[in-house]
This record gives structure tokens, C-alpha cells and sequence, in this order.
């Protein structure tokens, strides 16, 4: 289904590692869309090579890029607008890794290494990716940035470990930095609070099976999906969403204002 919602728009996705990732259905929906995009993820990534089908299917480029180096996220914004022959319309910076979570360090008991490490790739990495955008000119007035985030940055979820105060972190950078590109050149910046879905990042939290069920039965829509949550980026990336900026937008099926749903009272009903 297409709607030329994107038609004329370049932009660059990050964070698209195999078909499951939120990136790499963003990616497809907005070649449907008739953006055009670079496709950018860490170089590491790129060893497992799932991406070059997703290039190929989106008549893309790839440019490797790791998001915490500022050398790199230059020559990759300078680059693309090289190849799509402009400047961009739009950003998806969708990065996430806790060094602590992949190594099962409780949250009481981080490896600050690793701490420094994580935030770097998670959050730090979003304003070093707008920062760049801004010193180079790269967006256009009224581009619009995402990252993906998730509401354990405003409660608790005990093993989300340090990615609950990376999110933190990157939702106030979206605050932040959409007040600051929003008065220079009209930039929204968002984030967008996503379910939890099967993806590499999201499965790689412990006990994440029993917290999937647990989401879906506390959210009166349902989990959403990834390919929703794409749909979701491609209107935020659109022309019809211009005055939106420095939010945190929840898109969880209604999780974020719910408090308990029959489904789970039902669980706790004494036979
Ligand atoms: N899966 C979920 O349950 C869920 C829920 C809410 C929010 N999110 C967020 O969505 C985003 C995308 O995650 P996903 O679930 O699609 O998983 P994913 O594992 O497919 O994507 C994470 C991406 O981050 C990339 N990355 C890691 N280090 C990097 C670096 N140094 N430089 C550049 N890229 C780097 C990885 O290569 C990968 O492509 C993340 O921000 C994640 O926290 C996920």
C-alpha cells in the first residue's frame, strides 16, 4: 500500500540488522513510500550481511557508520547527501545494546565500563547524530527525527537493567535538542515508545518471553507489531505531522495508561 507519503524525501536509516529489526520494516515502508535512504548500521553489523537484501529491495545504499563516532557519522550524513543528491528529510536512529544486559550484570551491580559503553551506543549516539546533522546543515526545514525508545524510561521494569536510564537520557535529548533545531530550522525531534517486539535487541532481555505475554494482556489493543510501529515513523516522517516536536509518543496498544485489564485480573481470580 502506497500513499507517496515520502515522495521526493531522502533521509537515513539506522539500526536495520536482519528482518525483524523495527529499522528494517521502517525501511520498507518508506521505499513504498517513495523515499529514498541510506541505510547505515555499525560496521560489525554488517558481517552478517542480512542487510545487503534490504538494499537491494529498497534500491539502497549502504554506508557503515558506528553511531558513537563523530568521524564516522559526519562522512556518513556528508555522504548521503553525495548519493541522494541533497539534503535530508528525514532521520531514524533506531540503536540500542547494554553491555551490562549482555553480560547479565544485575542492575545493582553494573560494570561501569560497560555502563559507559551502553549509553554511548544508546543514547549519548543521538546527540552526537544531531549535533553532526546541525554543524553540517544536512536537514531541510522541517525534517523530522525519531529514535525508538521504550517506557521503562518513566517505570520500572527491573531487567531492563541500565537501558531504562539510557532511554532516560535519550527521550530528554529528543526534549532537548527539538527546541534547539526546532528554533534554528523547524527539525522535529521525537521519540516514539514502542511495545516490546521480537527483535536481536528486545529478545536479548531476560525473561523477555514472559514479558511479552504480560504486555499484550495489559495493553487493550494488543502489543504493537513492528510493521505498526514503521507505519508510525513514516507518519511522523510524513508532512502531516509538522507541528509535532520534542514528544514522547507512546505507541504500546495503550499499555502506557493502563492500569490492569480484565485479561490479567482474570489470572488472579481465586478458584
Ligand atoms: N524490541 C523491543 O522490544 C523494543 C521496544 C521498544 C524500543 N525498542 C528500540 O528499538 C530500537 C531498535 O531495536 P530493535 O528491537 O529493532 O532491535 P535490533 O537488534 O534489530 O536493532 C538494534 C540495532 O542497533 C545497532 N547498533 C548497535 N550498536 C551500534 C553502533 N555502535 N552503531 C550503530 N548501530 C549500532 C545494531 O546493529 C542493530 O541494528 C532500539 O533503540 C530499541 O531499544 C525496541
Amino acid at each position: 500500500m502506497s500513499n507517496n507519503l515520502l515522495k521526493g524525501k531522502r533521509g537515513i536509516i539506522f539500526g536495520a540488522l536482519n528482518e525483524q529489526s523495527i529499522a528494517w520494516k521502517v525501511a520498507e515502508r518508506a521505499h513504498e513510500e517513495g523515499a529514498e535512504f541510506i541505510l547505515t548500521n555499525a560496521p560489525i553489523a554488517m558481517r552478517m550481511g542480512e542487510i545487503n537484501a534490504l538494499a537491494e529491495k529498497t534500491g539502497s545504499k549502504i554506508i557503515p557508520a558506528d553511531a558513537t563516532s563523530v568521524e564516522d557519522l559526519e562522512k556518513l550524513i556528508t555522504e548521503s547527501m553525495e548519493v541522494l543528491g541533497g539534503k535530508l528529510d528525514f532521520i531514524l536512529h533506531s540503536i540500542g545494546m547494554s553491555v551490562n544486559v549482555r553480560k547479565g550484570n544485575h542492575y545493582t551491580n553494573e560494570n561501569y565500563d560497560y555502563t559507559v559503553k551502553g549509553f554511548d551506543v544508546s543514547a549519548l549516539s543521538f546527540h552526537k547524530l544531531l549535533q553532526s546533522a546541525m554543524k553540517l546543515d544536512a536537514l531541510n526545514d522541517w525534517g523530522s527525527v525519531v529514535a525508538l525508545t521504550y517506557i521503562a524510561a518513566q517505570r520500572i521494569f527491573p531487567d531492563y537493567n541500565d537501558m531504562a536510564d539510557n532511554k532516560s537520557y535519550l527521550e530528554s535529548i529528543a526534549r532537548s535538542f527539538g527546541y534547539h533545531y526546532g528554533l534554528a530550522k523547524k527539525v522535529r525531534v521525537n521519540t516514539i515508545s514502542q511495545s516490546p517486539t521480537m527483535t536481536t535487541a528486545g529478545s536479548g532481555v531476560k525473561g523477555f518471553n514472559q514479558f511479552i505475554n504480560y504486555s499484550e494482556l495489559m495493553s487493550p489493543l494488543g502489543n504493537a507489531k513492528a510493521e505498526d510501529c514503521a507505519n508510525y515513523c513514516i507518519a511522523m516522517f510524513s508532512d502531516l505531522t509538522r507541528y509535532v516536536t520534542m514528544q514522547n509518543l507512546y505507541h504500546d496498544g495503550g499499555f502506557s495508561n493502563t492500569g490492569v485489564t480484565q485479561a490479567v485480573m482474570d489470572r488472579f481470580t481465586e478458584i
